[in-house]
């Protein structure tokens, strides 16, 4: 893999040599000037074409150096607006060998922003062979940036690539039993423990959700759980992940249209891996435990039926009224298994409705939760720039998913209304008790919007897989440690 040097100082002497110089332009009323430097008066950047307004770009030769000029806008960058601005750089200059960035930064978050889009913004998807060529930014500037920031902008880059780099993979290459391998891989190299759930163990414990939706494939379902147990760790985090490495709907088949995109459905699953891997490297003194529900939905003579009923892992009966609403099926089972050791927060993470896309877009996360956990995931989110939005747990929900013949059904016949509360509610069912009787705190984040951007690059954000909630993961645990 490769990943981009971050150096700063306060001299660019530290710069690689020929390295493109981006300084910042802005609008002053009717005319144009570079911030924070002369190498081009307002005459030239006249002649230019340079507007200074965001997420432009002006390339030229001045003084002797390789210059691109980036609009900043007329009002000082917040850190959001840094990080994207950082992303358009990334994209516009991925093809860039070095970089050296004087641009007017008022503190050093913003610093840390604008370095972060950039490492997010230059990517491109690792198996089409073309690398972005951007290998080192160096920040010259008289604000203080530690090298842990640095790191922490480097490994957060890294989880968010793993993640894209994880969904956008085929589903003929990436499967449950090699996404566990993959886990295997990367537990001993990050000194995690790991244990794998096969089909034959997953029955024997009692996951039948998962392995009702497994059983359609040729392809078996696995249970994966990460564990990140460091000594001085205080709280503890439970993360759950949707991994269906295909939706086709199971026996509801899905029509081509609606198919296309679910090897993306593995995308939760995916962010909590990545999340997780992040959490070990930054060595946060918090104990995190991930859970990867991995199963592929295939319509076989073994699949599972309408009407058919499975026991999950924390014992209620589930009558599969819909085979395509599958991830809230192997999601029970996740987090009735995360709830066993009682952590203090679980959140669940899933491409789980596109209920989610139709009342939200795609560019909110869906959030539903106890009000203590939402509260968290809200803050962290915030952090992050990433965009959440909280779903009611809506009082006549409950009774669309009684069954007749089960503990409860896993979607209401005949109406789709309300479906993310829906996905929602019958994840709620599974989370378990604290000690004293109460529930468990628990967040679920559907990213069925976010997770995929079928439209093009816009920030840090690239065509394809996003990442979105990886960084928002990382910031709650960092929040927890506090
Ligand atoms: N993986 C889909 C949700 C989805 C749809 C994600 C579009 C991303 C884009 C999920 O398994 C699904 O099929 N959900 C059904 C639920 C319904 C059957 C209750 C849906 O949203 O239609
Ligand atoms: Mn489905
Ligand atoms: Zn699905």
């Amino acid at each position: 893999m490769s990943q981009i040097k971050f150096s700063v100082s306060n001299t660019n002497s530290k710069a690689k040599s020929g390295a493109v110089v981006v300084i910042g332009a802005a609008p002053v009323g009717e005319k144009v000037q570079l911030v924070g430097s002369d190498l081009l008066s307002t005459s030239e950047l006249k002649s230019l074409g340079v507007t200074g307004k965001p997420e432009t770009l002006t390339r030229t030769l001045a003084g002797g150096q390789s210059v691109a000029i980036l609009g900043i806008g007329s009002d000082s960058p917040d850190v959001d607006s840094w990080r994207e601005l950082g992303g358009f750089l990334g994209r516009a200059l991925s093809d860039v060998d070095a970089l050296e960035l004087q641009l007017p930064l008022t503190d050093s978050a913003a610093a840390e922003s604008v370095l972060e889009g950039i490492a997010l913004g230059s990517y491109s998807y690792a198996g089409k062979g073309k690398q972005p060529a951007l290998s080192s930014v160096h920040l010259t500037t008289a604000l203080s940036v530690d090298k842990k920031s640095l790191k922490r902008v480097t490994v957060l880059a890294q989880a968010v690539k793993e993640t894209r780099d994880l969904a956008a993979t085929p589903a003929n290459e990436l499967y449950p039993s090699h996404f566990a391998k993959l886990a295997e891989g990367a537990a001993e190299k990050h000194g995690l423990k790991i244990e794998v759930w096969d089909e034959k163990k997953l029955a024997k414990d009692g996951f039948g959700l998962i392995a009702a939706v497994g059983m359609g494939s040729v392809r078996p379902p696995r249970l994966v759980k990460l564990t990140y147990a460091p000594k001085n760790a205080e709280k503890h985090l439970a993360l759950v992940g949707k991994g269906i490495t295909f939706d086709t709907g199971g026996l509801a088949v899905k029509p081509l249209g609606g198919m296309l995109g679910m090897k993306y459905d593995m995308t939760g699953a995916a962010s909590v891996y990545a999340a997780i891997l992040a959490i070990a490297q930054l060595k946060l003194p918090i104990h995190v435990t991930a859970y990867l529900c991995l199963a592929e939905n295939m319509p076989s003579g073994s699949a599972m039926r309408p009407g058919d009923v499975f026991k999950a892992r924390n014992g209620k009966t589930v009558e599969v009224t819909n085979p395509d609403a599958e991830g809230r099926l192997v999601l029970g089972d996740g987090i009735a298994a995360a709830s066993e050791e009682r952590p203090d927060l679980i959140v669940d993470v899933a491409t789980l409705t596109g209920a989610a896309r139709i009342a939200l877009g795609v560019r909110y996360t869906g959030l539903m939760g106890s009000a203590a956990a939402v509260n968290a995931v809200k803050q962290a989110s915030q952090a992050a720039g990433e965009l959440v939005w909280e779903m009611p747990f809506a009082k006549e929900i409950r009774s669309y998913i009684d069954s007749p013949v089960a503990d409860l059904q896993n979607s209401k016949v005949g109406s789709s209304f309300g479906g993310m509360l829906v996905g929602g509610w019958f994840l709620s069912e599974f989370v378990g008790n604290k000690a004293d009787g109460t529930k468990l705190e628990w967040a679920h984040l559907d990213i069925a919007g976010p997770a995929d951007n079928e439209g093009s690059a816009y920030g840090y954000t690239p065509k394809g897989p996003t990442g979105v909630m990886v960084r928002t993961l990382v910031n709650l645990a960092e929040g927890m440690c506090a």
